[in-house]
């Protein structure tokens, strides 16, 4: 097919400035919680909890401290995931804590067992436990496990299956998870180790914003000698200023939250071809203007909205194509 040269003439894109799409807002929740709580409560109400590396973002949080005469320390998105695989040392990714876990002192290394329920929870490694193993077969998840029945501590555990087969087990979905929660249930097992820790051994475990935004090292503010990281200190708490500094993630404290809201704005685009219109050539050219128009914002994804007659295009008479945009931003 012969693609059209198409040319874009985009009316009124100053409007689409940061300013006017940057539609979020920071709220101050001063019931102390921990850092987990935290981030649950703001998902659960809001977006998530506040990423705070802008300028903007240090006016916003500011903003909302002196709303209420606040003067104090409180929890932002900022975090170091310290839970890792025994195999390879992999960060989680998919995880199912009971509730109120992790709860282990942080000044204690903690290993995970698994309960028939399916749910994690962090223990002493020094507990002893029956435990999974993974082996080198993936081919069924009957092969890929063994449940071996001796109680051990989690460190004798984790030298016994790299001994015997590769480590302890790596749980990477839900299926694998459900699938050894089974074999407890059908055993009446109530613990087993799995292969997830705590660990303060990888040296830099990189900082990383819970609404998983895109980390600006150059734009994050510590406080002066911050982070002082020894070792339990993986969350970040901010001045009013937004100032981080690290802290115990258990330590409850008051906390930001985050709140997007969507705002739909109209943006006009002129479109002139030199033949017919191929409609996925004209949306590919408009979501690659839009894309440089809102280049200095983190735009995930850029998304149509189908009309009800099944058309994302209304032709108007004059030839020029109307098309409401929301401004997304994720
Ligand atoms: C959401 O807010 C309500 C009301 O403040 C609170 O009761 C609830 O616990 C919050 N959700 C979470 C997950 O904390
Ligand atoms: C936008 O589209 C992407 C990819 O098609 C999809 O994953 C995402 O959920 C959509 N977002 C919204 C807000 O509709």
């Amino acid at each position: 097919m012969i693609q059209n040269k198409i040319q874009l003439v985009v009316f009124l894109a100053g409007i689409l400035s940061k300013a006017s799409c940057d539609l979020y807002q920071i709220i101050l929740i001063q019931e102390p919680k921990t850092w987990t709580e935290a981030q649950s409560y703001c998902r659960e109400n809001y977006t998530d909890l506040a990423t705070v590396q802008s300028d903007e973002d240090r006016a916003k949080l500011k903003e909302a401290a002196n709303a209420v005469n606040f003067q104090s320390l409180a929890w932002i998105g900022f975090y170091r995931e310290v839970w890792h695989w025994s195999y390879q040392n992999t960060p989680i990714s998919y995880v199912t804590w009971d509730t109120g876990n992790p709860d282990v002192p942080v000044t204690d290394e903690a290993c995970v067992g698994e309960k028939p329920s399916g749910q994690w929870g962090d223990r002493y490694c020094t507990d002893q436990y029956n435990f999974f193993c993974q082996t080198d077969k993936q081919d069924t998840l009957q092969n890929k496990f063994k449940l071996i029945g001796t109680n051990m501590n989690w460190y004798d555990a984790q030298i016994y299956c790299r001994t015997n087969y590769v480590d302890l087990a790596t749980i990477s979905d839900n299926t694998e998870n459900t699938f050894l929660a089974k074999v407890l249930s059908d055993l009446g097992i109530l613990y087993v180790w799995i292969g997830l820790h705590r660990t303060t051994l990888i040296p830099s475990i990189p900082w990383q914003w819970s609404d998983k935004s895109s980390v600006s090292l150059s734009s994050v503010k510590w406080v002066s000698g911050q982070p002082d990281v020894n070792g339990n200190k993986d969350c970040a708490k901010a001045s009013t200023g937004g100032l981080m500094s690290d802290d115990s993630c258990l330590t409850p404290l008051p906390f930001y939250c985050r709140e997007f809201k969507k705002k739909i704005q109209r943006v006009r685009f002129t479109i002139t071809s030199d033949g017919q219109l191929d409609k996925s050539v004209v949306m590919e050219a408009i979501e690659k203007k839009m894309k440089e128009i809102l280049s200095d914002q983190d735009t995930s994804s850029i998304n149509w909205s189908v009309q009800p007659d099944g058309e994302i295009f209304q032709q108007q008479k004059t030839q020029e194509n109307t098309q409401e945009k929301r401004c997304l931003i994720q």
